[in-house]
């Protein structure tokens, strides 16, 4: 067992956080023709009424300065078919949108083709934390259509995880 002291080791903690298991989302939004979007995993939802939700993004990001610009973003929430999209989107000065099939969401953010949802947002808030920010959107539209995807893509531990294979006998 690990006691508490006074210097939290970076490696211990990212492996403390590796314990909760969350979906992972792709954070998009599009400014002067440019589609532009990072992977993130640290999505929530904050508030009922009105409907917000949150992300934190390192403050070295290229991709935010962008969003913040456009005022807008959607967050696609990934599908167990998505791991490819997760590693495309995490890797910057690569064409992160190579192959990517989008379409125009309401405020004009593009959602990627195949997610398992989306939450269209204007950017509410934004709080500097540490190395990162923490951003707020409110919620201004989402996806009330049937989607061809239904299970979700898992993080946890730092791997990728598919329900659908635990749940197989
Ligand atoms: C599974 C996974 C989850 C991630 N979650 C976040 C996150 O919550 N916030 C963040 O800033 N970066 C996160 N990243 C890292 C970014 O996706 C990555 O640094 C990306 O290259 C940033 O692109 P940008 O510099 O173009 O914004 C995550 C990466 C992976 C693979």
């Amino acid at each position: 067992m690990s006691f508490p002291s006074n210097a939290i080791e970076p490696l211990s903690f990212r492996e403390a956080l590796g314990h909760y298991a969350s979906g992972i989302t792709v954070i998009t939004s599009h400014i002067d023709g440019e589609p532009i979007g990072f992977t993130c995993q640290s999505f929530y939802s904050v508030s009922m009424n009105p409907p917000l939700v949150s992300f934190s993004v390192m403050s070295t990001s290229a991709s935010y300065p962008k969003i913040r610009q456009a005022g807008r973003f959607v967050v696609n929430i990934l599908s167990g078919e998505q791991i490819k999209i997760s590693n495309q989107f995490a890797r910057r000065g690569t064409d992160k949108w190579h192959g990517v099939e989008w379409q125009e969401s309401p405020l004009g953010n593009p959602i990627i083709v195949g997610s398992l949802h989306w939450l269209d947002c204007e950017i509410h808030a934004e709080h500097s934390a540490g190395d990162h920010l923490i951003v707020i959107g409110e919620v201004k539209a989402l996806n009330l259509q049937e989607t061809a995807a239904t299970q979700p893509l898992l993080y946890f531990k730092g791997q990728y995880c598919n329900i659908a294979a635990h749940n197989s006998v």
